[in-house]
C-alpha cells in the first residue's frame, strides 16, 4: 500500500478543480503498482476523480477510485453515467448512488414530490427521517441553524466519510425529509462516484439505503436491481462498497455528541477526536432518539439467530434443537472447532479482520438468504471497533 500525496499539479487547465485537493488521511491509501507514474494516475483517475470542498473551508481529501467499478452495464438501468444521474435527479426522479458505506435510494432533498416517492417506493413508514447528502459546506450553511463545536471538529476529522451529523434545520429542508423532526440528518460521503454527482447536480441529496424498508442494505448496484429495479430510474454503478455498513449516526445534546447509530466510523474513532461520547441508540424507554432505529431491522427473510456455539456435530444440543432443518452459518473468520452439517456456511475472513468483514457483510447475509434454508446461525462479533455496529445489525436481523 502506498498513501500517495497529491498536490495542485494534477489538475490541469482542462480539468480545473479547487485550489487544496490533497489527499491527508492515512486510512485512504490505494494500491499503485510500482512504476505507475503520476501522469498515469492523473489519466486514470480524472475525470472520476472526486474533489470535494471541506465544510469549514479548510482541507480537502481526494479519495482515489482506483478499482471502482468502470464498465458500463448492458442494462440501461444500471450505468456510471453521472450527468445523466443529476439531470434525472434535478427532474424529480430517483437515482440509487452508491456510496462508501451502502447504496443509497436518492432524490432531490428540496423537492417534497421525490422524497415522497422515496418512501413509497422503500415503503419506509413516514416516521422514519432521511439523511441529506451534500458535498460542499455551503449546503450545509443552508441546511442547518447551527453546527455545535463538537460537530464541526467532527465534520473536519471525518468528512467526507461516513458519519451522519443531526443538527437543526433550516427552514428549506421539508417537514416530509426529517417526519416532522426539527433536526436533520447530514452526510458527506467520501465515495468519488458520489461526490462526483453532488457536485455535478449541485443539489442536497436525501438518500436512506437503496432497500425496501426493513431488509437487507445493498452493497452494489446488482443488490438495488433486485428488490429496487421497478421503482429506481436509474442505478449509478460504483462497484461494491468499500465500508459496507451505513454510517455512525451522531446526535448533540447541549452541543455533546452521542452516538444514534454505530455504523461505518467507529466509537474509538470518535471518541480520539471528541472524548468519550454516549451511545443512545436503545434508549431505556421513551422513542428512540433516531426513530429508524427499530428492534427489527437489516432483516434477511430467512430466520436468524445468533450463537455463541456452532457446533452442529450429531448429538450436540444445538443439532437436536434444529434436527431436520437446512441450517446456514455466518461467522467472521474460519472456525477450529467442531463445525458440521450445515448447508451453507459464509466465512468473512480469513484472520477476523473487522474492516473487511464489514465490507462482506451484507452480500454473505443475501447469500445465505439465497440458499433456501429454514434457518441461519451467526457467530456474533467481537463488541469493538466495527464490531459494534456489525452486531448491532445482527441483532435487529434477528429480532422477530
Ligand atoms: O450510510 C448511510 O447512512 C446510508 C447511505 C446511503 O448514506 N444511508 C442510510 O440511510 O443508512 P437510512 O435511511 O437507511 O438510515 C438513516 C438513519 C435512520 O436510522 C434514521 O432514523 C436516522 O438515520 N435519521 C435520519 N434523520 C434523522 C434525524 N433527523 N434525527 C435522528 N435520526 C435521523
Ligand atoms: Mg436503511
Amino acid at each position: 500500500m502506498t498513501a500517495l500525496s497529491i498536490g495542485d499539479n494534477r489538475w490541469s487547465k482542462k480539468n480545473p478543480a479547487p485550489p487544496a485537493v490533497r489527499h491527508s488521511r492515512p486510512g485512504w491509501r490505494c494500491s499503485v503498482r510500482p512504476g505507475f507514474g503520476l501522469s498515469q494516475l492523473r489519466r486514470i483517475l480524472w475525470p472520476r476523480a472526486a474533489r470535494s470542498r471541506c465544510p469549514f473551508g479548510i482541507a480537502t481529501v481526494l479519495e482515489l477510485p482506483l478499482g471502482a467499478n468502470a464498465s458500463v452495464s448492458t442494462d440501461s438501468l444500471i450505468s456510471t453515467d453521472v450527468a445523466r444521474a443529476a439531470e434525472l435527479l434535478r427532474e424529480g426522479r430517483l437515482v440509487a448512488i452508491a456510496t462508501e458505506t451502502v447504496y443509497g435510494l436518492g432524490a432531490n432533498a428540496l423537492d417534497e414530490r421525490a422524497v415522497a416517492r422515496v418512501f413509497e417506493v422503500k415503503n419506509r413508514p413516514h416516521f422514519d427521517p432521511l439523511i441529506v447528502h451534500i458535498a460542499d459546506g455551503q449546503w450545509l450553511a443552508r441546511l442547518v441553524t447551527d453546527v455545535p463545536a463538537a460537530a464541526r471538529q467532527l465534520a473536519d476529522a471525518f468528512w467526507p466519510g461516513p458519519l451522519t451529523l443531526v443538527l437543526p434545520k433550516s427552514n428549506i429542508v421539508p417537514d416530509l425529509v426529517t417526519s416532522g423532526l426539527p433536526r436533520v440528518a447530514i452526510r458527506m460521503p467520501s465515495h468519488p462516484q458520489a461526490l462526483e454527482l453532488l457536485w455535478t447536480v449541485d443539489l442536497p441529496i436525501a438518500a436512506p439505503s437503496a432497500n425496501p424498508f426493513g431488509q437487507l442494505s445493498p452493497t452494489t448496484a446488482e443488490h438495488v436491481a433486485a428488490t429496487l429495479g421497478d421503482g429506481v430510474d436509474l442505478i449509478l454503478d460504483g462497484g461494491p462498497c468499500s465500508i459496507g455498513v451505513e454510517s455512525t449516526v451522531i446526535g448533540f445534546d447541549d452541543g455533546a455528541p452521542c452516538i444514534l447509530r454505530q455504523g461505518g466510523l467507529t466509537q474509538e474513532e470518535i471518541e480520539q477526536v471528541v472524548g468519550p461520547v454516549q451511545s443512545r441508540q436503545n434508549p431505556a424507554s421513551g422513542p428512540p432518539e433516531s426513530p429508524g432505529m427499530l428492534p427489527q431491522h437489516y432483516a434477511p427473510r430467512t430466520p436468524l439467530t445468533t450463537t455463541e456455539s456452532a457446533d452442529l456435530t450429531a448429538g450436540s444440543a444445538l443439532h437436536q434443537s434444529l434436527a431436520g432443518q437446512r441450517v446456514g452459518l455466518l461467522l467472521l473468520e474460519p472456525a477450529h472447532s467442531l463445525i458440521s452439517g450445515f448447508e451453507a456456511i459464509e466465512v468473512l475472513t480469513t484472520d477476523g479482520n473487522l474492516r473487511e468483514a464489514a465490507a462482506s457483510f451484507f452480500a454473505a447475509l443475501r447469500r445465505l438468504d439465497a440458499a433456501g434454508l429454514d434457518q441461519i446461525l451467526a457467530l456474533p462479533f467481537p463488541d469493538e471497533g466495527l464490531g459494534r455496529a456489525l452486531n448491532d445489525r445482527l441483532h435487529r436481523a434477528c429480532h422477530r
